[in-house]
């Protein structure tokens, strides 16, 4: 008999994705925040990592892994927290999960972008200290006839302008190349788009030429009182000049599933009225996380036993 393979858990895989790797593995699971070194220490003999975008997988903890390993399944979409120079260099494989998300992620954009015009968390903050609103209008912004862009044009970008058709928005976008789009969206230069937006929102993968992609000087180019709504990276925005557009303008608000050093989310962004602000939730459905979980076993099985994974990085 072969000795079972062993996978090292760590992140927001939920139990269902646990109870299936244990049926043909033995399984560590550290949870969504374990210790401190958790991880070092429970992967040598690993034959996979199952890990998720807060999760830092770096050559040190592939080799601290060992020659067992033959897969890093990440549990999201996103994989700027693998070093997949590192993972090619070593001749493992690595997989994400991409597609099944997709409609939840959109749809949290899109939650974002009508939370933070409407002023949704700070009305309900209001409501629930028994204020009313005489004193506060809580006047927002509607979508209808407004012009929302967004920046990256992969399939969440793309599921936000079809599930946006119903809203009579007028749409614009940005792809590295030309890019084939829904009847009347308008591909356009990130300038040109940040300057004629009233909703901007953010979809793209967080690398080295998007890290600080909307600076200082980007945020100066937007509309005033445009909404950014951003559910891809933290990194994809500088914070500092965040908070001081967001102050003192252009923006007028701004929703946020994702932060430069999660989990810190900055008090100064706490602190004001105009944003909204969600814990890296996009993908967070009882159904997508399921199917996040299946995908991510799938994957780490194929490569253990010797088949094309699903949906390879590497
Ligand atoms: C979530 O952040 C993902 O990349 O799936």
């Amino acid at each position: 008999m072969t000795a079972r393979p062993r996978v090292v858990v760590v992140g927001a895989m939920p139990a269902v994705g646990i109870e299936l790797l244990r049926r043909r593995a033995d399984v560590d699971a550290g949870g969504i925040r374990p210790e401190p070194g958790w991880l070092q220490a429970h992967v040598p003999g690993a034959a996979a990592i199952v890990a998720d975008p807060g999760v830092p997988v770096d050559a040190a903890l592939l080799d601290a892994a060992g020659p067992s390993l033959k897969v890093v399944a990440n549990f999201a979409v996103g994989h700027d927290n693998i070093d997949l120079d590192a993972v090619r260099a070593r001749g493992i494989r690595a997989t994400n999960t991409p597609d099944v998300l997709t409609n939840a992620t959109a749809e949290l954009a899109i939650t974002l972008m009508l939370s933070a015009a409407r002023r949704v968390a700070e009305a309900d903050a209001l409501t629930r200290r028994g204020e009313w609103h005489e004193e506060e209008a809580l006047l927002g912004r509607e979508l209808a006839g407004a012009t929302v862009g967004l920046v990256g044009f992969g399939r969440i970008a793309r599921r936000v302008a079809e599930l946006l058709s119903g809203f009579e928005v007028r749409l614009l976008f940005t792809a590295r190349s030309h890019a084939s789009a829904p009847p009347g969206a308008e591909q356009r230069e990130l300038g040109d788009l940040l300057a004629s937006s009233d909703f901007v929102s953010l979809h793209v993968p967080l690398t080295s030429e998007t890290r600080h992609l909307i600076d200082a000087s980007r945020l100066a180019q937007m509309k005033r009182g445009a909404v950014l709504v951003n559910t891809s990276r933290g990194g994809v925005i500088d914070t500092k000049a965040l908070v001081h557009a967001l102050r003192g303008g252009p923006l007028g608000a701004a929703g946020l599933d994702v932060y430069e050093d999660e989990p810190h989310v900055p008090r100064e962004l706490r602190e004001l009225p105009n944003t909204v602000l969600l814990p890296h939730i996009g993908s967070a459905t009882g159904r997508t996380r399921e199917a996040m979980a299946r995908l991510c076993v799938e994957n780490v099985f194929a490569v253990i036993e010797g088949r094309e994974p699903p949906t390879p990085l590497v």
